[in-house]
């Protein structure tokens, strides 16, 4: 218990000692005290070196969980997480691909000797396909049209007129009827997810989410004290064996799932995944947050998202403009039932307000004269020519022992390395190459190991692609050969 005579508690404070317990220990975790793997003391070692009851003890545990420094094992204890230690990688956990690389990978794309650079890290598409010349068509007839008009404060659901063109863009493209009332304009996903999270949850409340997920949903709801609890995701969904034994133990309060070309793993659920997730929500008497992120960029059937089965009325939907459009308009929207319009708008006044009129009334614009659709032609066939692309190097040049998908939409593949060799010892292998790939383990709450990898090809050029992957396959059978291990983690599991 030596460690943890620093931390002096204060019983007249108006902090609650849990909260100073938590504090403690987070700052022995900060400082590199307690590292990776350590196991925290147990509830009744630390109630008595404390003199403090169990209980603050428990919630001191839960608190710090909650905010990704330990994790709890069952019947084991608890144990520093590995996100707690792993620094530089900080860039990554909100939105991957606003900070594509982390600092040491930029520090080595400065250095002279660099190779040249093949980027399978960053997750949105390249300016290059940005529609710019449109855009600002767009935004020179709304500044003509509507003047000073166009720069107020907007209403905090949204441009009503915009509201109104997605309503119809969502029937036409994608046949469903949604009432403009409960069309919700948020800046950005990212933003969405949060007003839900903010709306939704009180401290304590549980949220599932799938293993591996978007970390920036994670933040979010871990910013207000939510415990989560992650469910594995498989080639065609989520595990509903895992997902049923977890809801017979601790129900949750919102689900949150990407259902349609996942990120990280461009998986899609399947039709019977779907159907049941819902009847599951219904029974169980959850919510789903279904984050739209890509549908749109299918290369054969298009998919039927969540939202289109919900007859139960469960699913708060969310589509980004950002990842297929011009991710800088930080425009998205929510489809929420008309009962939590008012709960949510307020929630929204509350984070800003409102999302730019400017860029609201150019996108709507953008949609009334059919640019949305043209412009998303475009991006399926270039885009498809890259997947194609990558789909076959892969097939050509990687080595046997690694597997993957073959996602029909996205620009995400999801590589598997063999057991016990984990993807971060690669990523440090392959940059040395000059070829940037996502670790898995960034997609994990506690950031636990993992042999899986993204590989997504929305940045790099379609020219690039070949050498790239025969850059990565060279570096993955260097890494085999190898068995490249830098770090020794507990239970002898190689770190970085
Ligand atoms: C799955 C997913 N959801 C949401 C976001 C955030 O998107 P936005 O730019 O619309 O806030 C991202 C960005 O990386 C994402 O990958």
């Amino acid at each position: 218990m030596d460690k943890y005579v620093s931390i002096h508690l204060d019983p007249s404070s108006a902090k609650p000692l849990y909260l100073q317990i938590c504090d403690g220990v987070a700052d022995l975790i900060e400082k590199g005290k307690l590292p990776y793997g350590e196991k925290l003391p147990s509830i009744r070692q630390m109630a008595s070196f404390f003199n403090v009851n169990a209980v603050t003890v428990v919630n001191a545990y839960k608190q710090l969980e909650a905010q990704g420094y330990v994790e709890a094992r069952v019947g084991s204890g608890t144990y520093v997480s590995f996100a707690a230690n792993v620094k530089d990688f900080d860039e990554f956990t909100t939105a991957d691909d606003a900070a594509p690389l982390p600092r040491e990978a930029r520090s080595v794309l400065e250095s002279a000797a660099l190779p040249r650079r093949f980027d399978f890290a960053g997750a949105s598409i390249s300016p290059e396909y940005f529609p710019v010349k449109d855009f600002k068509d767009v935004v020179n007839e709304v500044l003509d049209r509507d003047g000073g008009y166009a720069l107020e404060y907007q209403e905090s659901s949204g441009y009503h007129p915009l509201r109104e063109s997605i309503a119809d863009y969502m029937k036409t493209q994608h046949d469903l009827l949604v009432p403009f009332e409960e069309v919700q304009i948020v800046s950005g996903a990212q933003q969405g997810i949060d007003i839900l999270a903010k709306a939704f949850l009180n401290y304590g409340d549980v949220v599932y989410v799938e293993a591996p997920t978007y970390p920036g949903a994670v933040n979010a709801f871990r910013s207000r004290g939510a415990h989560i609890v992650e469910i594995e995701m498989e080639g065609d969904g989520i595990d509903l064996e895992d997902l049923e034994k977890k809801l017979a133990k601790n129900k949750p309060k919102l689900l949150y799932t990407m259902p349609v070309f996942q990120n990280p793993t461009g998986n899609s659920y399947s039709m019977k995944k779907k159907q049941e997730l819902i009847a599951l929500a219904e029974r169980h008497g959850f919510y789903i947050i279904e984050d739209d992120h890509i549908s749109d960029l299918y290369y054969r059937q298009k998919p039927t998202m969540l939202k289109a089965i919900d007859d139960a009325d469960r699913v708060f939907y969310i589509k980004s403009f950002s990842k297929l459009f011009l991710p800088g308009l930080r425009l998205a929207f929510l489809w929420v039932p008309k009962a939590y319009s008012d709960k949510i708008a307020l929630a929204k006044y509350s984070s800003d307000i409102s999302s730019s009129g400017l860029f609201q009334r150019a996108l709507d614009l953008f949609l009334r004269k059919g640019l949305w659709p043209k412009h998303l032609r475009r991006l399926r066939k270039v885009f498809y020519e890259k997947w194609q692309k990558t789909h076959d190097a892969l097939a050509e040049q990687m080595p046997g022992e690694l597997k993957y998908n073959r996602p029909e939409g996205g620009h995400f593949f999801w590589l598997q390395l063999p057991r016990g060799f984990y993807s971060m010892n690669l990523y440090q292998v392959a940059m040395k190459k000059g070829v940037f790939i996502m670790p898995g383990n960034l997609f994990y709450m506690s950031q636990r190991p993992s042999e899986g990898f993204r590989l997504s090809f929305a940045q790099i050029s379609a020219r690039d692609i070949d050498e790239g992957i025969q850059k990565l396959s060279e570096s993955i059978k260097l890494f085999l050969q190898n068995n490249y291990t830098i770090i020794q983690g507990p239970n002898d599991r190689p770190l970085l």
